[in-house]
């Protein structure tokens, strides 16, 4: 044997070792809990054959409590490039096998290494979370890597999609950098964040709560809303990623990439001319309306369980990749509150940086009132939302099916925040409030100074019909030119299409300034 056969076989040996990472034992614990390990599950991510891994070698230059004895080549991360339905993606997957995922500088350093090659290359950013946190035996440093980390994210943010899979544990401040990416996928019963675990909780609040119920998936993805996506198996959520990135483009200097449909773009749909029940405070199906129009039903919706009042998501109208925003009457009548306003604000923002037009469809009632909302400050939260529609400059078409009543009116990107092609059904009532409440407060004295219960309810309802007759129709905003035009929902599908295609050369600027300061 030669000494260059001596070295390939050293060579081999030493990536089957550091390929076993904590070794044979603890990928067998790791499998017990019921996880993947960091390359199985990079082998499920990325297109068979495409990984291609760096820093296999690398290993932390810790000495204190006996590190220097426990050295594992690649550390407690595994990262590299390769691609997903062969486009190029950059990741990295913590290896739980190696000290619990723990990130020291040296795992940071590599993290660090494939987020600036993300940038660089412009290439979306994919990490697999699955670890204890800051490695406590090289205490500042860990925190140092942290920091580096974080800071990448930030500067990437709008410029690359960063996504986060949630696979174990997310502990002490690691989970922020979930929270500076795009989008966070969980996995039930398995992954979990949280600032601190149940044990601290417990001895700061006294207070009795599982892992689970403290930061589980469903608490995130339902009650949060720190997690866009609950999956039950890690191989869903790993679904839910390749399918994700098929709506979006790979940087914002790019547009998101068309999908051919054999869906005929002036298709037409009559059933949508029966959608909207004669009576106004009847609900509807949002969710049937939109797969109606999009190409082939196909619609992926994000924030599924969370604020389900606002429905936001992903779907192709005629090849393009839109965000679609769509109030949904069939929950709390499907009105504007807090977490309604921050979740689709932040997708909003999400499209125009990534230069995915926005389709908004209305049917809104205003905003939720009470002491709850304006203590926990829809103010601030709502106009979140507004800020998110006014400063977007991709194309924007909106349709109005019922509701638009007041601020939420404006807010639901209409002309005034440069809505660019706006349309409404004939069933649309764009109006400052409906008739009940507008009657209630111009005739007031009037209906109470009657003291003829029955002619006090003719009058109410005369009154009604007239505010009905003037104001709840589309043709006062028609008549202004705040709509371009009513449309007959059969044709919602083509019409839309069309604006679209119209819209899609759209350049607008917005003024020079150092950053906005919307109200956060
Ligand atoms: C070093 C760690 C570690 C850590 C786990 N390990 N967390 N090593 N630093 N932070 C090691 C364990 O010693 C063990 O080593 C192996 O990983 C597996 O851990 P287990 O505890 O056996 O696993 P499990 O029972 O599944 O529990 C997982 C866990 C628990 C819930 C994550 O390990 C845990 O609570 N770890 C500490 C979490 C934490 O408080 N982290 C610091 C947060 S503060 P062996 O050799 O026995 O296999 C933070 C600051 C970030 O992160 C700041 C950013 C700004």
């Amino acid at each position: 044997m030669s000494i260059q056969d001596d070295r390939i076989k050293d060579l081999v040996g030493r990536r089957a070792s550091a390929a076993l990472g904590g070794g044979e034992k603890r990928i067998e614990a790791q499998h017990a809990k019921g996880k993947q390990t960091a390359r199985e599950r990079l082998a499920k991510l990325l297109d068979p054959g495409s990984f291609e891994e760096f820093d296999m070698f690398v290993q932390h230059r810790c000495t204190d409590f006996g590190m220097d004895a426990n050295h594992i080549d690649g550390d407690g991360v595994v990262t590299g490039a390769g691609t997903i339905d062969g486009r190029l993606v950059f990741v990295f997957a913590q290896d739980f096998t190696v000290n619990g995922g723990s990130l020291g500088k040296s795992v940071s350093e590599k993290i660090c290494k494939v987020m600036d090659a993300a940038l660089k290359l412009g290439a979306p950013f994919i990490g697999l979370n699955d670890s204890g946190g800051a490695r406590i035996q090289e205490g500042v440093d860990a925190l140092a890597g942290y920091g580096e980390i974080f800071e990448r994210n930030i500067l990437a943010s709008g410029v690359i999609p960063q996504l986060s899979l949630i696979l174990g544990p997310c502990a002490g401040g690691a989970v922020y950098s979930p929270a500076l990416t795009d989008f966070t996928f969980m996995v039930k019963d398995t992954g979990y964040m949280f600032l601190t675990g149940p044990s601290v909780v417990k001895s700061v609040t006294g207070e009795d709560v599982s892992q689970e119920e403290l930061g589980g998936a469903s608490v995130h993805a339902s009650k949060s809303g720190v997690a866009h996506f609950a999956a039950d198996s890690e191989d869903e959520a790993i679904a839910q990623v390749r399918r994700l990135l098929s709506f979006i483009p790979q940087n914002n200097m790019e547009t998101a990439p068309i999908r051919p449909t054999g869906d005929p773009v002036g298709r037409t749909d009559d059933s949508l001319n029966e959608v909207i029940p004669d009576n106004p405070n009847k609900a509807y199906d949002m969710y049937g309306v939109i797969r109606s129009i999009v190409d082939d039903g196909d619609f992926f919706e994000v924030h599924p369980a969370f604020a389900k009042n606002i429905i936001v998501g992903f779907a192709h109208m005629g090849g393009r990749s839109v965000g679609i925003v769509a109030n949904q009457p069939g929950v709390l009548a499907g009105v504007l509150d807090i977490n309604a306003s921050r979740k689709a604000a932040r997708f909003v923002r999400f499209c125009d940086a990534f230069n995915i037009p926005l389709v908004t469809l209305v049917d809104v009632p205003g905003f939720l009132c009470g002491t709850q909302q304006e203590y926990g400050a829809i103010i601030s939260n709502g106009a979140k939302l507004l800020f998110a529609y006014g400063e977007a400059t991709v194309p924007k078409v909106t349709v109005t099916l019922r509701k638009s009543y007041g601020g939420a009116h404006i807010v639901m990107s209409c002309k005034q925040l440069r809505g660019d092609i706006n349309y409404a059904w004939p069933s649309a009532n764009i109006a400052v409030m409906g008739a009940d409440g507008a009657v209630g407060i111009l005739y007031g004295k009037e209906l109470k100074a009657e003291a003829d219960p029955a002619v006090r309810e003719a009058l109410a309802q005369e009154k009604k019909h007239e505010y009905d007759e003037l104001f709840c129709n589309p043709y006062q905003a028609a008549k202004r030119g705040y709509i371009e035009d009513v449309i007959e929902p059969r044709n919602t599908r083509f019409r839309i299409i069309r604006a679209l295609e119209m819209l899609a050369g759209k350049r607008q600027e917005l003024p020079a300034k150092k950053h906005d300061n919307m109200p956060l």
